[in-house]
């Protein structure tokens, strides 16, 4: 592995899943791996899960973690080739990157999207950028159109309950359910759950939201998509719950019915399925609050296992690059 920006970096997904168990049963026993190297976590939005989970994960492998909040402590970075910089930003990112490059061993970012400019949002500059002047390996902490640590972490948290309720003879059947929420909020975290579930082809994935709130094809490809929540809730074993803007008209809310909030009835003609969402959570907008403490949600133990997934990472970027 040599970045870790989205499932295409990882060459067998099974495999990462079960080295992030393994750091769950033992979370110490890499911790001469990463002694003397360095990651630098650098935050252009807001965190809390990924910002600490990345850190314990680091330091559960003996790396030093340092956060820089650039978005609210740093220099406004230009990631534009040949800008001319007389507006508001102070330093281009091929300044800064390569003296990141020089300061840590493994950098890990954060960028949110616009959400104003399709095009310039799935371009990923941001991250590229890093990408290309950095010169040490890049993690993704969410960038603008996908969150593979969020990910890899669902996979976890699904594959944790397989095994303790395992499904025969039929795939577990996964549902991706549009939710309500007050602002427009990216694709990025719905985007990269359907590419990894695609990916790891292991479920019976339905996707389902209002009409007018399709995800890029180039992610969702291989599911089954439909606008009838019920009709996709119909057996289903574990539902994850998300809101995101408009992709096609980009960026806007068209919907807010709260009919499409999951509540405790809708979970009548699942497989008494668990609920998953990446949090944080609008509580009794985008979920109830009798799901979310209720027997059926996994949302702390997804959660949690945002430190193995980070770990399961940075131990195949530091075997591979340093
Ligand atoms: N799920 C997630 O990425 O949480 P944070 O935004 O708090 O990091």
């Amino acid at each position: 592995m040599k970045n870790f920006i989205s499932v295409h970096d990882v060459n067998n997904i099974d495999a990462l899943v079960q080295q992030a168990l393994a750091y769950k049963a033992n979370p110490f026993i890499d911790k001469a791996l990463g002694q003397g190297k360095r990651i630098g976590c650098l935050f252009l939005n807001p965190s809390m899960r990924t910002r600490l989970s990345t850190q314990i994960a680091a330091q559960n492998l003996g790396m030093e973690a340092i956060v820089f909040n650039v978005g609210s402590e740093g220099w406004a970075l230009e990631f534009e080739e040949e800008a001319i910089m007389s507006g508001n930003t102070v330093e281009h990112v091929k300044d800064a990157a390569p003296i990141f490059g020089k300061y840590f061993d493994i950098l890990a970012i954060r960028t949110f999207p616009s959400l104003k400019n399709r095009e310039d949002d799935y371009s990923e500059l941001y991250i590229k950028q890093f990408i290309k002047y950095a010169g040490i390996p890049v993690v993704s902490l969410e960038s603008a159109t996908l969150h593979p640590l969020q990910s890899l972490t669902d996979i976890i948290t699904i594959q944790e309950q397989l095994k303790q309720t395992p499904i025969t003879g039929r795939k577990p059947k996964i549902v991706l359910s549009w939710a309500p929420h007050v602002k427009p909020l990216p694709q990025c975290v719905a985007n990269s759950f359907a590419q990894w579930v695609n990916a790891w082809g292991q479920a019976d994935f339905v996707i389902t939201h209002p009409e007018d709130y399709e995800l890029s094809e180039e992610f969702t490809k291989g599911a089954t998509i439909t606008t009838n929540q019920d009709e996709a809730l119909a057996g289903a074993d574990f539902v994850y719950v998300k809101n995101w803007s408009t992709f096609k008209d980009y960026g806007k809310i068209y919907e807010s019915d709260p009919k499409w909030m999951l509540v405790n009835d809708k979970l009548k003609h699942t497989n008494n399925a668990k609920v998953m969402h990446c949090l944080p959570v609008r509580r009794n907008v985008e979920l109830s609050d009798e799901i979310l403490d209720g027997p059926n949600s996994l949302v702390t133990q997804e959660a949690s296992n945002r430190v193995w997934a980070a770990q399961a990472v940075l131990n195949e970027l530091l075997r591979a690059n340093t």
